[in-house]
């Protein structure tokens, strides 16, 4: 037997797909000192975690607390379900496509109009960290003129939440643009709480069950968590659809053709690449899992990368596969999916369905503006991050569409 992987080294940086090869045929439970967590990596064990009641969320409040506040990813029970159907239905399918659908093809079309005619782009710096955070001011209702401040805002409180080494200056900026945050929304909350519009903020403003309805700290909370829930997924799931097909050009060709692919070639980044690759639980009492038991109220550390390629889920795992059949397409974006990408059970994705309109919506565009795709420096760029994990930038020539 091979010692358990350090997932904080250099090398498991570099491929942790090996190393969770190893942890899932040798190691399916460690307990991994310096993140004082379990960790877990068999997909029927993750999948456990995410649906059994007895695996609560509440370790998050440490990490998201100082930047959001309370958020719906901490809680549980009833006080969970209930802050989530006050904010579930405005991201459903329906109401998706007619109020959102322009918002996200016209900010798409922006930022690639912006780059078209050069035959050559950064695509994470100049699209997919810039797209999905754009959609989400847009959908609230805030001022296009927001862009910016919401992209700096994003950015530092994505480097708070992956602030593994302490650094102050992180520290300083997150706290900082939560206070920054605060002081912007809440009187706009103020002001659509008395003078409603047709967009998103007011919605989470006005929604009720049982006549109550979310305060403004919780509003502002929940419009802080979707800038990263909503944005930093997102973009990284872009970036990686986009790496993946290019690799693949047979894939890339069967896509540009039918549009109606790229469902499918999400649906396959979520399992193969996906954007998320750690989810933490803490069990409300011990539970059994393979490898052993995990006591009450102890860290357990859900690796959704190992887990969405245990061989005994899906056939020849590591391969990216469009067309694979055992990847249930039909169900990819709900909480009956049978990839974790999304997480499921209780706190599964709210925004999977925003994610897959914004994803068919903006890879059909960037192939139809971009011909003859290539890697820049003619080697597909290395994915970057250990909780999440995505190309940290994707140069790409091309031929401009006549
Ligand atoms: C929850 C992944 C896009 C909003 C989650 C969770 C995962 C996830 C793994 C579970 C977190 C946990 O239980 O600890 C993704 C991925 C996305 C994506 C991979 C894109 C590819 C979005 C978008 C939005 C969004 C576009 C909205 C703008 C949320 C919210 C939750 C959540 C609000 C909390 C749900 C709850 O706790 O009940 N997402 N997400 N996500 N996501 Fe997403």
């Amino acid at each position: 037997m091979t010692t358990a992987p350090d997932i904080l080294s250099p090398e498991f940086a570099a491929d942790p797909y090996s190393a969770y090869r190893t942890m899932r045929d040798e190691h399916p439970l460690i307990w991994f000192e310096p993140m004082q967590s379990y960790v877990i990596s068999r997909y029927a064990d993750v999948e456990r975690a995410f649906k059994d009641p007895v695996f609560t969320s509440r370790n998050y409040d440490w990490q998201l607390e100082p930047v959001h506040g309370r958020t719906i990813l901490q809680m549980d029970g009833r006080e969970h379900s209930t802050h989530r159907n006050l904010v579930a239905p405005a991201f459903r399918g329906r109401d998706l496509m007619t109020r959102f659908v322009p918002v996200i093809e016209q900010n798409s079309r922006e930022l690639i109009d912006a780059f078209a005619a050069d035959g050559h782009v950064d695509l994470v710096r100049q699209y997919a960290t810039r797209f999905p955070i754009n959609v989400i001011v847009d959908m609230l209702g805030l001022p296009k003129a927001d862009h910016e401040h919401f992209h700096r805002w994003y950015t530092a409180i994505m480097a708070f939440l992956s602030n593994l080494s302490g650094d102050e200056q992180a520290t300083a900026d997150g706290l900082r643009t939560k206070a920054e945050f605060e002081e912007y929304l809440l009187p706009i909350i103020r002001r659509r709480r008395d003078d409603p519009g047709d967009d998103l903020l007011s919605t989470l403003c006005s929604a009720e069950i049982d006549g109550v309805r979310m305060t403004d700290e919780e509003v502002k909370a929940f419009c802080s968590l979707l800038l990263t829930a909503g944005g930093e997924t997102t973009d990284k799931a872009i970036a990686s659809v986009m790496s993946n097909l290019v690799q693949h050009p047979e894939q890339l060709e069967a896509v540009r053709n039918d549009h109606s692919l790229v469902s499918a070639a999400f649906a396959e980044t979520l399992r193969h690449s996906p954007p998320v690759h750690m989810i933490m639980r803490q069990p409300a009492e011990d539970v059994e899992l393979s490898g052993g038991v995990v006591e009450a109220g102890k860290t357990v550390t859900c690796l959704i990368g190992a887990a969405n390629r245990d061989p005994e889920k899906y056939a020849d795992p590591d391969a990216f596969d469009i067309f694979r059949t055992d990847l249930d397409l039909g169900r990819a974006y709900t909480a009956g999916a049978n990839h974790t990408a999304f997480c499921l059970g209780r706190h599964f994705c709210v925004g999977a369905m925003l994610a897959k309109t914004e994803l068919e919506t903006g890879i059909a565009q960037l192939l139809d503006a971009m011909q003859d795709i290539r890697f820049t420096d003619g080697a597909p760029p290395p994915e970057h991050g250990v909780f999440t994990r995505a190309p940290a930038s994707l140069h790409l020539t091309f031929t401009p569409t006549a």
